[in-house]
């Protein structure tokens, strides 16, 4: 530990800190893995990994290096040259998305106001003056005004209002709503959901994966864009590099960000088909998306997650995860949904108040989203030792939860 440099808060002084969280009453000052720790050396195991961003655990041997040596040799320089890594890691991401163009940005909402802007061009291009987006219920896009108005929770939009206009909204899976919506609405462009919705409650379509197949039916047939938000179920999370890849399909545009930089900030729109070309020179940009060193990591990240088989992993030790929570947990009137290190607990219950028990009574750190649903966003190269660990922590808790 004492080779940790801790940041000098003056405990005597107020925080400065706009009050936008309610923040658990703990700190962690570094990480190993899958395993957080405290000041004092208490280990935690962390089931959440930064809300599904550090997808190779804490500290990853490899990336730490690949940050130190490009922080060392070259940081950033602008998107006005050729930046050698961007090229590289684009390369990569291709490879392993199936897309063909991408930019780089900083987060997952601003990759997400990267497809908005690609859809509305794209109806321009087509002479549409007002183009229409539709997106899903209990979806969620981003804090920007843009992605919050796709967003599909009124909590989120709440006090914003003239919010941004130009999205129809349909029940997430329900197909029937979209054709009604294509009857009515000639000016439609673009189709844009969550594969799963993360925080919506780790949800798949009622048809499962079949819905996007459909989707990809509707868009074909009317010539919108079929845009995927995979910023959470993007980057190994779910088994397969994106969710889509579960099905036979390919999405015009796609988002991601979270585990494309393991902790590291950066995202990625991407287009493939019709949406190849539509943002031309002068049309987007970013002073930061892209940097050498943002690439560098991307690069690495991905390269990682092909050569050590960590996709693969996730798939496997998340189904386990799954297998033995079902086997456990059965009779509670509980139901488990999981799809790679993407798992959902739906309790019959709201369960917020697991989090803090979860944290004092077991060191273990999970999420609670949509009222009732514990979510569990391990690394995706979890052990299966660490995967009992996490079983063995958290089924006593929802057990004693339910019976209180
Ligand atoms: C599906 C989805 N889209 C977009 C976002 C927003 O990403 P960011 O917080 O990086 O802007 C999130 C974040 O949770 C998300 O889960």
């Amino acid at each position: 530990m004492s080779n940790i440099t801790l940041a000098p808060v003056q405990t005597d002084q107020p925080s400065h800190l706009m009050a936008t969280y309610g923040r658990q009453p703990i700190s962690f000052v570094r990480g190993q893995g899958s395993y957080l720790y405290t000041e004092d050396g208490t280990a935690y195991l962390d089931a959440l990994t930064g809300i599904a961003v550090c997808g190779l655990g804490h500290a990853h041997p490899v990336i730490a290096q690949a940050i130190a040596e490009q922080a060392q040799t070259l940081v950033h320089t602008s998107n006005l040259f050729e930046i050698p890594w961007q090229t590289a890691a684009a390369q990569k991401l291709a490879e392993v998305s199936g897309m063909e163009e991408i930019f780089f940005s900083n987060s997952g909402a601003e990759s997400n106001e990267g497809a908005i802007k690609i859809a509305r061009k794209y109806g321009h291009q087509q002479g549409i003056q007002l183009p229409k987006i539709i997106v899903a219920e209990h979806s969620f896009h981003g804090r920007t005004l843009a992605t919050l108005s796709a967003t599909g929770n009124t909590k989120v939009q709440e006090g914003f209002a003239p919010l941004v206009e130009g999205f129809l909204r349909v029940p997430f899976g329900d197909i029937e709503a979209i054709q009604e919506l294509a009857l009515a609405h000639p000016d439609i462009v673009a189709i844009l959901v969550e594969p799963i919705q993360g925080e919506g409650g780790v949800n798949t379509a009622p048809q499962g994966f079949s819905y996007l197949e459909e989707i990809r039916q509707i868009c074909n047939q009317h010539q919108w864009l079929m845009m995927l938000d995979e910023v959470q179920t993007g980057n190994g999370r779910t088994g397969k590099f994106f969710a889509y890849q579960h099905t036979n399909i390919v999405p015009d545009v796609l988002t991601t960000a979270k585990g494309l930089g393991n902790g590291f900030p950066i995202g990625a729109v991407m287009t493939q088909g019709r949406a190849v070309g539509v943002l031309q020179a002068g049309n987007h940009g970013s002073t930061y998306g892209g940097t050498a060193l943002g690439s560098r990591v991307v690069y690495t990240v991905l390269d990682i997650l092909q050569k050590e088989n960590i996709v693969e992993n996730a798939g496997k030790i998340g189904q386990y995860i799954v297998d033995q929570l079902r086997s456990q947990l059965s009779g509670l009137n509980v139901t488990v949904r999981g799809f790679g290190m993407m798992i959902g607990i739906e309790l019959p219950k709201a369960c917020g108040a697991l989090v803090n028990i979860a944290r004092e009574q077991k060191q273990l750190i999970i999420n609670v989203t949509a009222g009732n649903v514990v979510r569990l966003l391990p690394a995706l190269n979890m052990t299966q030792e660490q995967a009992d660990d996490l079983i063995q922590r958290l089924v006593p808790l929802i057990k004693d939860f339910l019976h209180n």
